[in-house]
């Protein structure tokens, strides 16, 4: 048994990952600074987690840590009038900051990195050395990131950057403004599917509990040569154009209509499925992934979860709450509506520190 720090563990990934990684027979405890805390989407039991900044974590806090799984970030845009350097530089400044000191107490770090560093990909499947080209300010901070780990690693310190693609599927604190997600919640709740984009762009997904196994992979993993390790997570079945991900939800949810937004911009009337990176119905982002190096570098790992495996258990989820329209479109369960709503309502300051409780 290994006792693990996960930051972030009130989010979509943590709130899975924390109990996963107890399931597996590690030790865990949490830090989060707490923007979704009431944000459940179902009850589940609760996370061993303390309410904590991550700009505030001291070497102290690491004493009889072996591992750190670093979850905490920002996913969203910025908004308002913030602009990215305000939301995403203390982000790249406490995570190298906790690396520094993982590394000084000789604990393993594994990063939440993006596979969307890759960012245009072409037809080619993308790899690990493949060129990087991030396309928001999101992704160019998971890059900069990666590059401060890469200085710190020596004979000390080898850190491991998972480069997850975008997750789909069940969490007690679900997001909604996941691609695949958000298409099912859709199709459930109104009979229709709304593509931002023409449906085209690649994309790789993977499961939460894929993710979740990949990371426990990471803390048993033995990699200790002075480098930073660097793997993407998922599976090349999940490589899915947007237009197929709809499919699959269309053959798991019969009779549902298939709509672009570009055509009916009436059907999006609250915002949430509009992206602002999509202009005319075009999203440049498209990449395909390759992901035979983490099976590779870790033995025996495979992913679980094709999507329509995954699409079933959320829909089967759906049923059983059921899952309304107004649940669906609750700002809850997106993370720039309920992070802005916070900020808006002045329980925010502009670099996203608590000035009161949300009631
Ligand atoms: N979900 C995905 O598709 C995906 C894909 C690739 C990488 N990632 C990365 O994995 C990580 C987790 O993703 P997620 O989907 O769970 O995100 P999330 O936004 O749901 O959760 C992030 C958590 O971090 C917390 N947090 C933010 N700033 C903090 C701070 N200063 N101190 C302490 N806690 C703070 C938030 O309260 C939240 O609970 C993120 O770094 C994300 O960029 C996610």
């Amino acid at each position: 048994m290994k006792k693990i720090l996960v930051t972030g563990s009130l989010g979509y990934l943590g709130s899975v990952m924390t109990a996963y990684l107890q399931q597996h027979g590690h030790e865990c405890i949490g830090y989060d600074t707490g923007f979704f805390k009431d944000c459940l989407f179902y009850e589940s039991a609760t996370t061993n987690t303390v309410p904590r900044d991550a700009r505030d974590i001291e070497a102290k806090d690491l004493k009889g840590i072996d591992a750190v799984v670093h979850l905490a970030g920002i996913s969203n845009d910025p908004f308002g009038n913030l602009d990215a350097a305000k939301v995403y530089d203390p982000t790249r400044h406490y995570a190298k900051r906790i690396a520094e000191m993982c590394k000084a107490a000789g604990v393993k770090f594994i990063f939440a990195s993006s596979c969307s560093i890759y960012g245009i990909g072409g037809a080619d499947l993308v790899d690990e050395t493949s060129p990087t080209l991030p396309q928001t300010p999101y992704s160019l901070n998971k890059l900069q990131v990666e590059q401060d780990l890469q200085s710190l690693a020596d004979k000390n310190f080898s850190p491991i950057a998972l480069r997850f693609a975008t997750a789909f599927g069940l969490s007690p604190r679900i997001r909604f403004d996941l691609v695949t997600n958000m298409l099912a919640g859709m199709a459930f709740t109104t009979g229709k599917i709304v593509l931002n984009s023409d449906g085209t762009p690649w994309r790789p997904n993977v499961h939460v509990l894929d993710i979740c196994k990949s990371v426990k992979y990471a803390i048993d993993s033995n990699h200790n040569d002075g480098t930073l390790l660097v793997l993407n997570v998922g599976d090349e079945c999940n490589n899915l154009q947007v237009i197929d991900i709809a499919r699959k939800i269309q053959a798991r949810i019969k009779g549902c209509e298939l709509k672009y937004l570009k055509d009916n911009p009436e059907l999006d009337k609250e915002g949430l499925v509009r992206d602002r990176k999509v202009k005319q119905g075009v999203d440049t982002r498209t990449y395909r992934v390759a992901f035979a190096k983490i099976k590779k570098v870790f033995p025996g790992f495979q992913c679980d979860w094709p999507m329509d495996k995954g699409v079933d258990d959320l829909v089967s989820k759906f049923e059983s709450l059921p899952l309304t329209e107004a649940l669906f479109k609750n700002k809850n369960f997106y993370r720039l509506q309920k992070i802005e709503s916070l900020y808006q309502g002045q329980y925010l300051s502009p670099d996203l520190r608590w000035l009161k409780q949300a009631a």
